[in-house]
């Protein structure tokens, strides 16, 4: 039976790419949160995951207003990149996880998730910056992915108390695949900024979300939407994919590392790896 091995969770800001480019990831304001991944990279160098299911938001390069699921599955054998308007990018591709992706669709139905099923998707910065974070660089990534895309852009937006009951079906989908295959979650978004609104970061709620997603998640689901985005920015509710990742890893974690350091951009540097094999 599929395994989850842990959950990763980050932030990702595009300039995250242009750094590890340009190769500046030990200069300001980036070195702090790349030395961060250090340990994320030892652990997968002795866990060695086969697939990554990466829970991000798309920012309209996949989705837009006149078609934005609520909660979206990637289906497909390969997931490639595109412009999202800083200029054509170096072409990249990521291998899939067909089976895994349908079997966990097919479980989310049935548990009463009616995920959109995407066996096409263009795969955005939210979900390659963190693959790029958790195996250092812009080259091909040792696991297979399955992107799942949750709405943190248009209303209706799914609720905190929501994301976090999609994230455990998802874990139970996972564990229920027949495959002897060790899964890495990852939710990549967060936590607070308003994009066009520089130095709109909340540290004291940021930490409290940190300690909260480790400790006890649920606390998270009592906030509405509308509390998230007072208390963290519109952008704040990239929020959601941390709550989904936790959903999933459900149960006892291991802090292997952990680091809040802002800014880095709009946004600051927040980054988690719980391990879910105790
Ligand atoms: C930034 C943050 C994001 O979440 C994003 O999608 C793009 C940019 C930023 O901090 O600059
Ligand atoms: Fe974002």
């Amino acid at each position: 039976m599929a395994q989850i091995i842990g959950g990763l969770s980050t932030s990702h800001v595009p300039t995250i790419g242009r750094a590890i480019a340009g190769g500046k990831q030990r200069e300001v304001p980036f070195a702090p949160f790349f030395e961060a991944f250090g340990p994320v990279h030892d652990w997968l160098d002795e866990t060695k995951p086969d697939v990554a299911i990466v829970i991000y938001n798309d920012h309209g390069l996949n989705f837009f207003l006149d078609n934005m699921p609520t909660f979206a599955v990637g289906a497909a054998h390969e997931y490639r990149n595109a412009d999202e308007g800083w200029g054509p990018p170096a072409p990249r591709v990521f291998r899939g996880a067909p089976a895994l992706s349908w079997h966990i669709i097919g479980s989310l139905v049935a548990d009463e998730f009616d995920v959109s099923t995407c066996q096409e998707l263009i795969f955005d910065h939210a979900g390659i910056t963190a693959l790029d974070l958790a195996w250092e660089g812009h080259g091909p990534k040792p696991v297979a992915v399955v992107p799942i895309v949750v709405n943190a852009v248009m209303p209706p937006l799914p609720t905190p108390k929501r994301c976090y009951a999609f994230g455990q079906a998802i874990g139970r989908a996972i564990r229920s695949f027949d495959e002897d295959v060790k899964v890495l979650v990852i939710g990549s978004g967060g936590l607070s900024h308003e994009l066009g609104q520089f130095g709109k970061i909340n540290q004291s709620f940021d930490q409290l979300c940190m300690e909260k997603i480790v400790a006890d998640p649920e606390a998270l689901t009592r906030y509405s939407n509308d509390d998230i985005v007072d208390l963290a920015g519109a952008q704040g509710l990239e929020l959601m994919t941390w709550l989904v990742m936790r959903g999933a890893v459900s149960g006892d974690v291991e802090v292997i590392k952990s680091l809040y350091f802002a800014p880095i951009s709009h946004t600051g540097g927040a980054m988690m790896l719980l391990d879910n094999r105790c």
